[in-house]
């Protein structure tokens, strides 16, 4: 359970993020919605304590986040996975090093120093990288990749991370309708397989309601809506998009990116054991592991 008391964030005498509190069960898929400034990125920053909360209190299982400092602070933060619209990537590196970065705060000093991965590390991430359908590109510088093939090496180096929240920030906003919607399909595949609590800011509405049993709808920094997609009446989306300082009003139409999304969820892993799992990811990416 991830909860959020009276949180806020000012910038100079600008409040992003005002007295926000609530409360985000384990598993949970939610999208937060909003126009752009409402504060949506600010808040997820805040989560995972990119930006330190100017009041209030952050508690996941009952521990306060938002007094984290030093190690504790960095074992939060392997915790919760952050995804950028941008993807972040080192473009010069092949992709399965990049995955593997995720396991840097898993790691010895000096192990991340020498950059040794183990053979388990590369198998891990070989099984994230034929999960998320691109093995086959594991050698290949990840500047080379298209944008979605690089939201999804993201989404690789994520899960290597093991982490307990997944935070995406405007993952699918750079990305055509196709890609939007593979990408989408596989973060919801980790939250309904794994478990593991997703948190995604989104610019549009349809993806929302299509892929998140939750929506909170943020205004001028305020939570204005917090509930089920079939909760999202005319009026509330009115809330959240068209009571602006200019008025304008705004109409669900132009927030949509028409995806439509697989009809089951992405097949688990053929369960034969991990290491088989390893071993069919490394026929397809031609990677040697030890046998
Ligand atoms: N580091 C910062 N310094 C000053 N102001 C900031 C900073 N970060 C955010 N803000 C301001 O806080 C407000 C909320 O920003 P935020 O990025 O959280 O909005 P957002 O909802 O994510 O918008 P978008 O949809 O455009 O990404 C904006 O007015 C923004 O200018
Ligand atoms: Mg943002």
């Amino acid at each position: 359970m991830l909860e959020l008391t009276g949180v806020s964030r000012r910038f100079g005498t600008h409040t992003a993020v005002d007295s926000v509190t609530l409360s985000i069960p384990e598993g949970q898929m939610v999208g937060v919605i909003g126009r752009s400034g409402a504060g949506k990125s600010t808040l997820l920053r805040m989560i995972n304590r990119l930006t330190a909360p100017s009041d209030g209190e952050i508690r996941f299982k009952g521990k306060p986040v938002s007094s984290l400092t030093g190690t504790s602070l960095r074992n939060w933060q392997r915790d919760c996975a952050m995804i950028f619209q941008q993807f972040n990537l080192v473009p010069r590196l092949d992709v399965l090093t990049n995955v593997m970065l995720g396991r840097l705060n898993h790691r010895s000093t000096v192990l991340n120093m020498l950059s040794i991965f183990s053979p388990q590390e590369r198998a891990m991430a070989l099984m994230a990288l034929e999960r998320l359908g691109i093995v086959q590109t594991a050698l290949q510088m990840a500047g080379t990749l298209s944008g979605g093939q690089q939201q999804r090496v993201a989404i690789a180096r994520a899960l290597l991370q093991q982490p307990k929240l997944i935070l995406a920030d405007e993952p699918i906003a750079s990305l055509d309708p196709l890609n939007a919607q593979i990408v989408m399909d596989a973060l919801r595949d980790i939250n309904s397989q794994d478990g593991i609590t997703v948190i995604t800011n989104l610019h549009t509405l349809d993806t929302a309601r299509t892929y998140c049993e939750r929506i909170i709808g943020m205004a001028g920094g305020k939570v204005v809506f917090d509930g089920a997609p079939g909760e999202l009446s005319t009026e509330a989306v009115r809330m959240i998009y068209g009571a602006g300082n200019d008025g304008a009003e705004i109409s669900e139409a132009i927030t949509s990116t028409s995806i439509t999304p697989r009809p089951a969820a992405v097949q688990p892993t053929k369960s034969t054991g991990p290491l088989q799992a390893a071993h069919r990811a490394k026929a397809r990416s031609g990677i040697a592991l030890p046998a």
